[in-house]
């Protein structure tokens, strides 16, 4: 099982970079000190030079003309500090987007490996191609999270504590005064991001309803067209629409008020400590220059009190991503005895015994319902059925797709558990009846389980019936097809698909309705000329056409759940119980 995502997970996998982290944080501190005396410092100007002059140190006060050496001398130190300031917090922002660009890359590839061992089922029911790339944003709100809002935080977090120092050194009354309000900040922000939190998720459900509606318009323009139900479709997009804009309208108009209300009672609140420091330097032995520092130093706290104030928000949202990540982290992955076991690939001719084989899909009525039959090496098998009967569930469980309930399927004499579902997937090829393009050329999509060179593609293309088509295309294998290239009929595509099993050493080759789409002459003329390769091999067929299962040693007929037809064949080594793989 893959491990969810957590604070602590994350934490954990922070901590490994150690040494980064703990040079980020070095220089987070040292920001918070270089900035400390910038603030003191005009203050001390003003009562050298203006309220007890001469009471400068005597290192800043050679003799004759100091006060022409003292300003720029202050306004050099000021330049120093503020550049300082810069290179640290340059130094301190690039460490941790670093760290944050690394956990991005840790998981996604996570999230990838994950993906890749999904039960297939699963993951097309959770809606495949969305939910990645959600995956891939969620991930990213992560990074960011902890690159720009996390890293800002811990700054400003730095920045607070020196300045309580050095408001604690001034005047530890008004310190005091002045730090107890921090907790009444906290609370407020908390509360006021767990309500843009709620109004965060309903503007990003609207907009995912949206982009699920609208990419699933895009997906199935032609069906919508031709159906007439385009109208109805887009018009039923603008209220979803509609929705998002006010959502998120709700969610920035409070996002914004929240700020704003919060910078209101913050200057308040330095308005009333202004005042009472007036008010202690009337009466209560405060220096001018000190007021002056201390105004100085509450103003300072602005910023970094704005940056702390973003930190509840980013939980809780980073909170939800993760928990958005872990629904697709609790996806069951295809269970893999043989990998664990390290068990060898399948060899030599390819042999499938099926007992007692029953499935339902989770609350379905049972489909398969105690089946057995046996295909033999080398022998060419077609199965037929109504539509719905379970031939293309049977084929997902011979590839591992799907577990059966009850019985089982045994290759080459050992139960398919014995493989790793990579090897037994190599050993056993499947066409589809709408098998995908994958962006790329015509030779990739031809190639992707084997390594043929262009004769060899050629000649199989010849016997696909492909090889007029292919002599019209301009660039021929190095035509783009798949998303973003040329787009091909439904019948090249299956023959794409039939000449790819070919070149593949698969010693099994599975056909679902593969030639669904093709006419009968042509389909004809493609089984004459790849019956010789058929042959060479162990073959299903799952077909509606005669002209195909006249060509099989035996056709099964799937109904009700139970195989029917023709007479049982025994592979000859199940008879002696051998099992040779
Ligand atoms: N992933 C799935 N989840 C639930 N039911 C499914 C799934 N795939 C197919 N079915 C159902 O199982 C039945 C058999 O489907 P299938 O094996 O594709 O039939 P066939 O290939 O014989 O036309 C159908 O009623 C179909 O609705
Ligand atoms: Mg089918």
């Amino acid at each position: 099982m893959t491990e969810r995502l957590s604070w602590p997970g994350l934490l954990r996998q922070l901590v490994r970079a150690r040494r980064h982290l703990a040079l980020a944080n070095g220089a987070a501190f040292l920001v918070g000190l270089v900035s400390l005396p910038m603030p003191a410092l005009i203050p001390k100007l003003v009562d050298w030079l203006l309220l007890r002059p001469g009471t400068q140190p005597a290192w800043l006060a050679p003799a004759g003309g100091w006060a022409a050496l003292l300003l720029p001398a202050c306004l050099l130190a000021l330049l120093s500090m503020r550049l300082a300031v810069l290179v640290l917090n340059r130094f301190q922002a690039d460490a941790f987007m670093g760290l944050s660009k690394d956990l991005v890359f840790q998981l996604r590839t996570g999230f990838m490996r994950h993906l890749e061992h999904v039960r297939l089922h699963a993951l097309e029911r959770a809606g495949g191609a969305m939910i990645a790339a959600r995956g891939i944003s969620d991930i990213d709100l992560i990074g960011n999270f902890l690159g720009a809002t996390l890293s800002r935080a811990l700054v400003a977090a730095l920045s607070l504590l020196c300045i309580a120092a050095a408001l604690l050194w001034l005047n530890a009354w008004l310190a005091v005064a002045i730090f107890l309000i921090y907790p009444g900040f906290i609370v407020f922000s908390v509360r006021a991001s767990r309500q843009f939190t709620e109004l965060k998720m309903r503007e990003m459900q609207a907009s995912e309803e949206l982009t699920q509606a609208l990419s699933n318009a895009a997906e199935h323009a032609r069906t919508l067209r031709v159906t007439s139900r385009s109208q109805a479709y887009f018009r039923a997009m603008e209220a979803l629409a509609a929705s998002a804009r006010d959502t998120s309208r709700q969610f920035a108009s409070a996002s914004t008020a929240a700020m704003q209300k919060s910078i209101v009672i913050f200057n308040v609140c330095v308005d009333l400590f202004q005042v009472a420091a007036v008010g202690m330097a009337c009466y209560f032995g405060l220096s001018v220059p000190e007021m002056l520092t201390m105004f100085a130093y509450l103003w300072l706290m602005l910023n970094p009190m704005l940056d702390l104030m973003q930190l509840p928000g980013g939980f809780f949202s980073v909170g939800a991503a993760m928990a958005r990540l872990n629904e697709v982290f609790a996806l069951e992955r295809e269970p893999d005895p043989g990998r664990a076991n390290g068990a060898g690939a399948p060899s030599g001719a390819g042999w499938l015994c099926v007992s007692g084989l029953a499935f339902s899909y989770p609350g379905g009525a049972p489909l398969l319902a105690g089946l057995s039959f046996t295909v033999p090496a080398g022998a060419l098998v077609g199965i037929r059925g109504p539509s719905g009967s379970g031939k293309s569930t049977l084929l997902d469980l011979l590839l591992g797709f799907l577990c059966p309930h009850r019985g089982e399927i045994r290759l080459n004499g050992l139960p398919l558990s014995h493989f790793q579902l990579a090897d037994l997937r190599r050993y056993i090829a499947l066409v589809p009846q709408k098998p995908g393009l994958l962006a790329g050329t015509l030779r990739d999509n031809v190639r992707l389980a084997s390594a043929a060179d262009d004769a060899a593609i050629l000649r199989m293309l010849r016997h696909c019936q492909l090889e007029s088509w292919l002599a019209s295309l301009p660039q021929g294998l190095d035509t783009v097809v798949g998303p973003g290239g040329q787009a091909l009929s439904g019948g090249q595509v299956q023959r794409l698909a039939i000449a790819g099993a070919l070149l593949s050493p698969a010693s099994i080759l599975i056909f679902d309705e593969a030639t669904s789409a093709l006419d009968l002459e042509t389909e004809e003329r493609l089984v004459d000329a790849i019956m010789p390769l058929l042959r060479e091999r162990t073959t299903i067929v799952v077909s509606h056409r005669l002209s195909i299962l006249a060509a099989t040693d035996a056709t099964y007929e799937l109904n009700g759940g139970r195989l029917q037809g023709s007479p049982t064949l025994m592979q000859p080594q199940l008879l002696t119980q051998d099992t040779d793989v």
